[in-house]
């Protein structure tokens, strides 16, 4: 008899948690190959996966023939954790060109690619418009000549708030924790935890020091280091089910949303 499986606090992989809950990696890619074609940049070959963590969207990268990814992470245990998991997604010679490297992302220089990202927000760690402009020019430079920088955002009044947001999933419950934010200086911390159906939980499984960066902002400073366009894409609005679509739009002004999250397209 198939004996019935139980997520709990003390069985769950916090990293699996984390895809499950905030990645969608074929979309990513999708997303990537989408922006190449629309601004007629060619093939994407390589691309360049800053803040990896587990580097999930490099591993789906690399899937495709030919196909290399540069994957970047600050902690060297957070790379044993994404090679270990890539071991279990990938074959050997799609894990061939896979690349994880140690390294600051703020300053990190390696081989020239296609395409440059920066997902989950993660470039917010840089707090000062200096160090977030160091950044960008940084990944302007490890960009080939007709490359193109990926990152999100996310905004509206609710960003500024302090709140807890639960989404339930089948096995477990997601619980993103905006703990304390700054209007001073748009610092905030946040958390992520877990809860199970046994009742019981991972608390602050992970912690995020962040600023919270407005879209002119960023595109301001894009720009200030030399990036040639900025573009905004907003998640559309699926009528039907009343929610957002996995759709994004290339746009100009948006509504003012409680809470939204978008992608910046700068082109070198
Ligand atoms: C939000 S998670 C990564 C999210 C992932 N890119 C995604 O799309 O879901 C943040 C990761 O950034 C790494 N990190 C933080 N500061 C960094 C830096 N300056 N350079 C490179 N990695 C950094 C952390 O070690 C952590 O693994």
């Amino acid at each position: 008899m198939k004996r019935k499986y139980t997520l709990t606090a003390k069985n769950a992989d916090i990293y699996d948690l984390y895809e499950k809950s905030v990645q969608s990696v074929e979309f990513e890619v999708e997303f990537i190959n989408k922006m190449f074609k629309k601004n007629n940049r060619g093939n994407c070959l390589d691309i360049r996966e800053d803040f990896c963590s587990s580097a999930f969207i490099s591993t789906e990268w690399v899937k495709t023939k030919n196909k290399k990814a540069y994957a970047i992470d600050i902690d060297k245990n957070v790379l044993k954790i994404a090679l270990t998991k890539a071991k279990k997604r990938i074959s050997t010679e799609q894990l061939n060109r896979l690349f994880l490297i140690q390294g600051d992302s703020l300053n990190k220089k390696n081989k020239k690619v296609n395409c440059v990202l920066a997902t989950n927000f993660s470039y917010w760690v840089f707090k000062e418009r200096h160090t977030l402009k160091k950044y960008f020019l940084n990944s302007l430079k490890n960009l080939k000549k007709n490359g193109i920088f990926i990152l999100d955002a996310f905004g509206g009044y609710e960003a500024h708030q302090e709140l807890e947001e639960k989404t339930k999933h089948k096995h477990f419950t997601y619980v993103w924790d905006q703990n304390k934010f700054n209007p001073i200086n748009n610092h905030m911390t946040c958390y992520i935890h877990f809860e199970f159906n046994n009742g019981s939980k991972i608390k602050k499984a992970f912690r995020y020091d962040w600023r919270l960066w407005s879209l002119p902002e960023i595109t301001e400073c894009l720009k200030e280091v030399g990036f040639k366009q900025v573009d905004i894409y907003m998640q559309g609005w699926d009528k039907k089910k009343n929610e957002e679509s996995d759709k994004f739009y290339s746009v100009k002004k948006c509504d003012a949303d409680a809470g939204w999250i978008g992608y910046i397209v700068a082109l070198k």
